[in-house]
């Protein structure tokens, strides 16, 4: 680890043996790139300006698979609810269509078919009332989905205070503390005030309903209930936020809409928890986004959003192409998409069917139990609740297959039934527990994350969320597909024995030399090329991990 007297860059420079090359590199060793390659043309080329003239295609192929190469395991990388495999076919698939774009109806009329029916076949899986209309679209991923759904309600919102005469120019959007980025940007870029509801650790950080209600008035556009909270997995209480909201109604008059961030549940839910009451079966629920490229088993790029009937999108946010002989829609934040991820969305549902999504949430819960159950009995507190087993009632109702909608499946006599345990994401969010804490008060828990790192893991350590208690810290592992058994048996092996390493007196920085800090971004201060302009930052607080959590 470098001290933090030292610049590299100064180092670097006193120690290059090549003064020809000085002129060129004038603007620093950063600002040419030093590939390895033979061609000498190709062998400095300028990293922040656009060269003059081009290298040749293998040598810009050489220069950027080498520098990706520096990008972390995607199969390793623990931190991320973003799938990262296919099969081959779909692969193919992808290549096949690489170069549509969804928005030309004209051009690729298979592609836009393909598209309406995974909003079908979403519809469906969500319980959309048949007598209504169902409506939706692919987005870049669920953060565009968010934006939309949040504008619908804005919008219906609008309209009805036009109506009534009353002011229609601060609208409010509730949600808890613990929502991802993507809440707090569609507050802000759409002029929303953000009501952020403080969640606690007695409520597993996430948004308490009775809590939510405190906030509600005239003015709120509706509410955004998080099915898998990004912080720890809990899914938020949508059946019970529908029912204060239904006895608010009927006290006060004010009819606040619910739109569920389904960003990783939505594709869990269903398959897992079939009982839970969440989607469109509940009447306040207007719409729902998720991930395709999260537990939809897609790669990155790929969003749904649906509203439970066409009234509830605004037609504002409508816009008509004309096309050749017909009138198509569209109501998206960017206009061109590439059509390969929905194609390959419709894959999945071909390929893997109800049963194949099933499957593999079963597997990716009953691993993630593994590993919640082994932190739990040694060295660690686990604050998602999936290894917990469900109340009584619960199971019962389980037990005499109510609300199955879509289950065929009978409960398995090995307790295999995710039903049985807490609901929840395949998430394990986890901290040192108080025991391991007062016995080695050195020992801080960044240092774990850096540790798996160094063992090939990418498993982030960040602060928990406002109402925490001050300074907590999770760590977090996103128990996805490819986190097999075997993996997941050499995770739990790798975390123990970091813990253990570095119990006692004589562990691996006793002896005063620098513990690892947790942040070391390769590169990081040359996202720009004025580096000097962006120095001085203050470490963010809330962020002690290589990753966002995404
Ligand atoms: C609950 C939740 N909402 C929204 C998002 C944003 O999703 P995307 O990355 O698909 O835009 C995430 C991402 O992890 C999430 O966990």
């Amino acid at each position: 680890m470098l001290s933090r007297h030292i610049d590299p860059d100064e180092i670097i420079k006193k120690c290059k043996e090549h003064p020809h090359r000085k002129h060129a590199s004038a603007g620093g060793r950063r600002a040419l790139h030093q590939s390895w390659v033979r061609d000498e043309d190709a062998a400095a080329v300028p990293k922040y300006t656009m060269p003059k003239v081009g290298i040749a295609s293998k040598a810009a192929y050489q220069l950027l698979h080498d520098e990706t190469a520096l990008d972390g395991n995607p199969l390793l990388n623990l931190a991320s609810f973003v799938h990262t495999w296919m099969p081959e076919e779909a692969d193919r698939l992808i290549m096949e269509n690489i170069n549509k774009n969804l928005v030309d109806l004209d051009e690729y009329p298979a592609a836009s078919v393909i598209h309406n029916r995974c909003i079908s076949m979403l519809g469906d899986l969500w319980h959309a009332p048949k007598e209504g209309k169902v409506i939706g679209t692919a987005t870049a991923g669920s953060s565009e989905a968010i934006m939309l759904g949040g504008l619908a309600m804005k919008k219906r919102w609008q309209e009805a205070r036009k109506a009534a005469g009353k002011d229609h120019f601060h609208p409010n959007v509730i949600f808890g503390s613990n929502a991802q980025v993507a809440l707090e940007k569609f507050a802000r870029y759409f002029d929303v005030e953000a009501r952020l509801v403080p969640v606690k650790e007695e409520n597993g950080f996430v948004l308490n309903p009775h809590d939510a209600i405190q906030y509600c008035d005239e003015n709120t556009i509706g509410i955004i209930v998080i099915l898998g909270s990004t912080y720890t997995g809990h899914f938020e209480d949508v059946a019970l936020m529908s029912a204060l909201l239904d006895d608010l109604q009927a006290r006060t008059g004010l009819d606040i809409p619910i739109h569920v961030d389904g960003a990783s549940g939505a594709f869990v839910a269903p398959f897992a928890f079939p009982s839970l009451q969440w989607d469109f079966k509940v009447p306040r629920v207007v719409s729902i986004n998720t991930s395709g490229h999260k537990f939809g088993l897609t790669y990155a790029g790929l969003g749904w959003v649906l509203w439970r009937d066409e009234s509830f999108l605004h037609k504002d946010l409508v816009f008509e192409l004309h096309y050749l002989g017909s009138t198509e829609y569209t109501f998206t934040l960017n206009f061109s998409k590439p059509a390969a991820p929905v194609i390959v969305q419709m894959f999945n549902f071909l390929n893997l069917g109800f049963e194949g999504y099933r499957k593999i949430a079963y597997k990716d819960l009953r691993n993630a139990r593994m590993l919640s159950k082994a932190l739990e009995s040694t060295y660690f507190k686990v604050f998602s609740n999936i290894h917990r087993p469900a109340s009584e009632t619960n199971s019962k109702a389980i037990s005499e297959g109510s609300g199955a909608g879509h289950s065929p499946s009978p409960i398995p006599k090995d307790g295999d039934n995710p039903e049985h345990y807490m609901a929840g994401l395949p998430v394990v969010a986890f901290r040192l527990s108080d025991t391991y804490k007062a016995e080695n008060p050195k020992v801080k828990q960044a240092w774990i994350q850096t540790m798996l790192r160094t063992k090939g893991w990418i498993v982030p350590n960040y602060g928990a969320p406002k109402g925490a208690a001050e300074g907590t810290e999770i760590l977090r592992v996103v128990v996805r597909e490819t986190l097999s058994e075997d993996l997941m048996e050499r995770l739990i092996i790798d975390i123990l024995s970091i813990a253990e390493s570095l119990m006692g007196p004589d562990h691996a920085f006793s002896g005063g030399e620098a513990a690892p800090k947790g942040i070391t971004h390769p590169d990081h201060g040359h996202a720009r090329p004025e580096k000097e302009s962006f120095d001085g930052e203050e470490e963010k607080k809330e962020q002690v991990g290589f990753s966002s959590q995404c």
